[in-house]
């Protein structure tokens, strides 16, 4: 296990009919604040009445900044900054899923920020003011964003998508209550899921040593995301089996897996180019990368792959190393197709005459420059050649 330094300072409040304390909750941290939210959901839901009726009670004055997009925009970004400085709110409240937290940080971020936002996504500018304080009710249980210290954007016109990462942008506060997800349709539940899977993946297939925790940790709740999502596809209103996703969701992604362990994110950086370029929602394209990545790496460490099909995919061991490892990936690519979601580039809107050279040649460069390298770490090195070889094996 490698030295680390954790902190994780979000309140994080679980429960049904817990949001209505939104008002009471957000006293202490604020008297006034952006309330941010997406493209009506929350409306349509009466989240957003019930929302403001406890801001209102508690006496916590807000201005509001809805149409957040999935893949948010740095454009609309640019907007929340210059209001929430001319109407001096102390804090952003995000009432939605990924897209919205993520939007809120960069709001919280840029606030007191005198740069220009993107270029800390760039990595253009480096140093920044402290963020006002985000605090969130989680509507779509994904990315993990409500205890994560991350942000993603895109920026449309040049087509980059780009993540941002400081230990202050992780929310103060963030509610979930199970209700809130009933309303969501299956295709959303599914991205989600899978994004979740795919955190503690990005985490567990390292090349470190001594991590019986986390791996231990980390096997459990794979387990639950790929149990609770499945019974979630045939019952949606099981609010059970929403709040242990939930939950399951958030450890995936607020490093308490990753701790002490070498991280890839190799799949992550090569899903932004897909998103960044199409539009597809990043747990659909994630759905078609991971097999393809995982055939291309896993002869890397046989072991960690062999040990993730017996403990999460129920695979019976045995001394035929790869064979259980197939197993693993084909039972995962079952539940992907269980789940309803894509298994190929076409399957995403993607052709197969699409410049994945170019992407390719983005995710190396965004992820590299990062780490300076010249390749997407994680059990293997991926350079330029071998991520396009990846994508080219999701056009099958
Ligand atoms: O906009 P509205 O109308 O609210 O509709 C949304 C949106 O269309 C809808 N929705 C949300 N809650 C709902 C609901 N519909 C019905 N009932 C509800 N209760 O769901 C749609 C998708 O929402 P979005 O927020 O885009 O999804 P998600 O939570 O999956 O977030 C995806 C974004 O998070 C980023 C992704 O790249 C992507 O941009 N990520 C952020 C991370 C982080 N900050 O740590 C890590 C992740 O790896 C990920 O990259
Ligand atoms: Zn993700």
């Amino acid at each position: 296990m490698l030295n680390f330094n954790y902190c994780n300072p979000t309140r994080y409040v679980y429960g049904r009919g817990e949001y209505r304390n939104i008002g009471y909750l957000l006293q202490p941290i604020a008297h006034k604040v952006l309330l941010h939210y997406g493209g009506g959901s929350v409306k349509r839901s009466g989240l957003y009445d019930t929302v403001v009726q406890s801001l209102q009670a508690a006496g916590v004055e807000y201005v509001e900044l809805g149409g957040v997009k999935p893949n948010p925009s740095v454009e609309l970004v640019r907007q929340g900054i210059e209001l929430a400085r001319d109407a001096g709110v102390e804090a952003v409240l995000a009432v939605g899923g990924g897209s919205v937290i993520d939007s809120a940080k960069a709001i919280a971020l840029g606030t007191p920020h005198s740069g220009d936002i993107w270029k800390l996504y760039t990595r253009e500018e480096q140093q920044h003011a402290t963020p006002l304080p985000v605090a969130v009710i989680l509507t779509l249980p994904a990315a993990g964003s409500e205890n994560s210290p991350n942000t993603v954007l895109t920026h449309e016109q040049s087509q980059r998508k780009l993540g941002y990462g400081h230990d202050s942008l992780r929310p103060v506060l963030s509610i979930v209550s199970p209700e809130l997800f009933l309303t969501l349709p299956p295709e959303q539940m599914a991205y989600g899921a899978c994004d979740m899977l795919c955190h503690i993946f990005e985490r567990y297939f390292t090349n470190t040593t001594g991590t019986e925790l986390t791996d231990a940790l980390g096997e459990a709740t794979m387990r639950t995301i790929m149990q609770q999502a499945a019974i979630l596809r045939r019952n949606p209103q099981n609010e059970h089996a929403w709040g242990q996703l939930a939950l399951a969701g958030t450890i995936a992604h607020n490093n308490l897996l990753g701790l002490g362990r070498a991280q890839s994110w190799a799949c992550h950086g090569l899903e932004h180019e897909l998103s960044a370029a199409y539009d597809v929602p990043h747990g659909a394209g994630l759905a078609v990368i991971v097999p393809a990545y995982f055939e291309h790496v896993w002869r890397a460490n046989p072991g960690i792959f062999a040990q993730w099909a017996t403990n999460v995919m129920g695979v019976t061991p045995s001394r035929d190393t790869e064979g259980v490892v197939q197993e693993g990936i084909a039972r995962l690519r079952a539940w992907y197709r269980e789940l309803g979601l894509p298994q190929t580039m076409q399957e995403l809107g993607i052709p197969a005459e699409a410049d994945f050279g170019a992407m390719a040649r983005a995710a190396v460069s965004v992820y590299g420059s990062r780490l300076g390298t010249d390749h997407l770490p994680g059990v293997m090195p991926v350079n330029t050649a071998a991520a396009e070889s990846i994508y080219r094996a999701c056009c099958r």
